[in-house]
């Protein structure tokens, strides 16, 4: 379904916004399928048979999706996500998979899980908690990983000195896409104080703190960074 959302004053993630998501990310992220293809390429090497694959913030379970149909009988997924319509549309997609348990709650009630996880994805998900809470956040993720296990990492980020001009490619990325000028400044009002991205060397430094040993940037495009960090 196309996306023709109108944001309300604040962004949520709504019934509207789960029907048209799919399309909303394939023409709102800049170089989407990469993004999704490497997330995927990059997770399935960190695998462990026998324990969980963890998605923060699944929305409608598109990131994990791929992860759920090659290691179905070999690993348990749960799925976090605390909008209720999300929720709901992940419980939908995969109602017919057993292994797969989907939680309507916050992040920081869910995690650290005592199961150790050999994922965890979080995809353009932790940019939406307050940034006070951010590291906690990493830092239970880090916990609920067992060693050798990985945290696929996508974020908005805030250019470290030319911000206008990745800003400025990023909406010319929307236009021609078929986003109006009015739908593009109306969701930048709406995320707000909702949508809160940081310089990438910020999140870097949080996963570092947190105690990964190893961090390293997979994808950038423009206003956008993806990271694996392995524990
Ligand atoms: C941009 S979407 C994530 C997209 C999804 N990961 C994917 O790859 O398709 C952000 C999601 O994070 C969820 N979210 C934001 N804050 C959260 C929190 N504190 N706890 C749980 N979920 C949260 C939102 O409800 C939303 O579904």
């Amino acid at each position: 379904m196309k996306d023709n959302v109108k944001p309300g004053e604040k962004w949520e993630f709504n019934d509207e916004v789960a029907r048209c998501f799919k399309n909303m990310l394939e023409r709102s992220i800049p170089d989407y399928q990469s993004m999704r293809a490497l997330s995927y390429e990059l997770g399935t090497r960190f695998v462990q048979p026998d324990t969980l694959i963890v998605d923060a913030g699944c929305s409608t379970g598109m990131a994990v999706e791929p992860f759920v149909e090659r290691f179905k009988d070999t690993n348990d997924f749960l799925l976090i996500d605390n909008s209720p319509a999300m929720a709901a549309a992940s419980k939908d997609r995969f109602s017919e998979y057993p292994g797969v348990e989907v939680r309507a709650g916050n992040l920081w009630e869910n995690l650290p899980l005592r199961d150790t996880a050999s994922l965890v994805l979080s995809v353009l998900s932790l940019q939406f908690m307050p940034t006070a809470y951010r590291q906690s956040m990493i830092s239970a993720i880090y916990e609920s990983l067992a060693p050798g296990g990985a945290f696929i990492f996508v974020e908005k980020i805030v250019s470290e000195n030319m911000d206008d001009l990745m800003v400025e490619l990023y909406y010319d990325m929307k236009r021609r896409n078929g986003y109006s000028e009015e739908q593009i400044m109306d969701k930048r009002r709406s995320l707000e104080n909702v949508l809160s991205p940081l310089k990438p060397e910020w999140n870097v430094d949080m996963l570092r703190t947190a105690g990964f040993d190893k961090v390293d940037m997979f994808w950038r495009c423009l206003n956008f960074c993806g990271w694996i960090a392995v524990k």
